[in-house]
């Protein structure tokens, strides 16, 4: 009898990112390297909530999950509170979908290989082991970030917390070099919640099913907290793939990016610009705004300003901007409502970037040697300040929240060609560092490196 040869299965991997930008971005540039460079079919269960479009992205397939979300959470109030909903809300109709799928895809020409969730959907966790499917968690911010977080339990449970005023500027136990100031966490609110979502996210207290942990960053980049991660993870293997903006070109924005910003950055002298965006989530008060508006007015410096609609509470947009400050910087300044960061960082006329620090901000920054100005606003991105403005020392940290003088001296100093020459000079020194590394294969620490790992160990299955 003829014997019937039968042609491998597809392999599908279905990704869970968190709804919000700074996560969506991520996962949705390590589908399209998976869809590109691993051949595998990709399904990205994404809540109706805050959902890109999917007409961008026509090599995906969508399927949503119920999310009980409203729409005005765009720019959270309380965001711990929304993520922990997310956990209970979208566990059902997950579950429901993941079990159309396996059903469907057993007899066809797929199998689901994987599941890709970011660690903030720990609720997947739960539903994949139910249905013995494979899961990889994806962590979207940087290690240091990660390790911060989990020490955060442990102080709590050593009774640091509520902590005193007076020790905000000691030092963390065991976290050097970050102060208590820098740990991402709110001291004034939110506390209580704050453990269960950080014991979620990090599997404490039952032992990680999950097959890898990946992160969006660089090995090099975070030696010694890599190297403390490694000996803690010695059952889970642990990928550092980073920075995946540089991997896959993926159009990832959820708001209309104006691009028009661009025609006004050319027009402006090599260097010259702050560009000042706080990311996604984030939001201001009326006075905060003020200092903001006067700081940079009163630095004379070029600006161009994101400030999203709906991110300075009780606005629509830009309505609560001080009288005369738009005539105060005429030309001088250009305020849109959402900008095309990667090309504006990219700019030849880009020489600062006054941010909130959130990770994939500080990736895209440094990756094109811009130097930074930090005004962390909360969670990880206090973490990220004090790296880039510490560690790497790629960038100034405005320590006493937003105010009109500290503004106007720390970007004079960050642009004057003279007191922010060092600091320029080392941005440079890791754009170079990045664009070198993102094309090494050989180095076992590369990224590319452990790009590949992951893949084989996703075909693998
Ligand atoms: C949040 C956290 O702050 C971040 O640290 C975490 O890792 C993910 O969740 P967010 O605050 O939105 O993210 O900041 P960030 O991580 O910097 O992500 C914002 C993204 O939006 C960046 O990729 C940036 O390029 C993009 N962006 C921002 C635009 O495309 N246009 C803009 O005008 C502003």
């Amino acid at each position: 009898m003829e014997k019937r040869t039968q042609s491998p299965k597809r392999r599908r991997l279905v990704l869970v990112p968190c709804p919000y930008q700074g996560h969506i971005t991520p996962m949705l540039q390590l589908g399209t390297f998976l869809h590109n460079n691993g051949g595998f079919s990709i399904t990205i269960a994404h809540t109706r909530f805050n959902s890109p479009d999917p007409s961008n992205y026509p090599f995906f397939q969508f399927l949503y999950l119920d999310d009980g979300i409203p729409k005005h959470e765009a720019i959270p109030a309380d965001l711990i509170a929304v993520l922990l909903d997310l956990n209970v809300n979208c566990r059902a109709s997950f579950e429901d979908q993941m079990r159309r799928l396996i059903g469907g895809g057993g007899a066809g020409e797929e199998v689901v290989a994987g599941v890709i969730y970011d660690e903030v959907m720990f609720f997947c966790e739960e539903v994949l082991s139910d249905l013995k499917v494979r899961s990889f968690i994806l962590r979207t911010t940087c290690a240091a970030a990660s390790l911060a977080r989990m020490a955060l339990v442990r102080l709590n449970d050593e009774g640091y917390f509520p902590l005193k005023e007076c020790m905000l500027q000691d030092p963390a136990p065991e976290l050097h070099p970050l102060r208590f100031k820098d740990l991402p966490i709110s001291l004034t609110t939110g506390f209580t919640k704050y453990p269960t979502l950080v014991k979620g996210m990090y599997n404490l207290e039952t032992p990680i099913k999950a097959e890898a942990i990946i992160w969006n960053t660089m090995e090099w980049l975070e030696e010694s907290t890599v190297s403390q991660i490694k000996t803690k993870s010695t059952t889970v293997p642990v990928f550092f793939i980073g920075p995946l903006h540089r991997t896959a070109s993926a159009r990832t924005s959820v708001l209309t990016e104006d691009f028009n910003c661009l025609q006004w950055l050319d027009e402006q002298a090599d260097g010259s610009v702050v560009y000042v965006a706080i990311g996604s989530i984030a939001s201001l008060g009326e006075k905060e705004l003020g200092e903001m508006a006067w700081g940079l007015a009163n630095s004379q410096q070029p600006f161009l300003w994101v400030v999203q609609p709906g991110a300075v509470r009780g606005s629509e947009w830009i309505e609560a901007l001080p009288d005369g400050f738009l005539e105060a910087v005429g030309g001088r300044g250009c305020v849109v409502k959402w900008a095309p960061q990667k090309e504006v960082l990219a700019h030849r006329a880009v020489g600062g970037f006054w941010s909130h620090c959130g990770w994939n901000s500080s990736m895209e920054s440094l990756s094109e040697g811009v130097p930074m100005l930090c005004s962390p606003c909360f969670g990880d991105q206090k973490v990220n300040a004090r790296y880039l403005s510490h560690v790497w020392r790629v960038g100034l940290q405005l320590e006493n929240g937003l105010e009109r003088g500290e503004i106007e001296n720390g970007i004079k100093r960050l642009m004057d060609e003279e007191q922010g020459r060092e600091i320029r000079d080392r941005a440079k020194h890791f754009k170079e560092k990045i664009e070198a590394h993102v094309k090494v294969e050989e180095d076992q620490c590369s990224s590319r490196t452990h790009l590949k790992d992951l893949v084989s160990l996703l075909s693998s299955f």
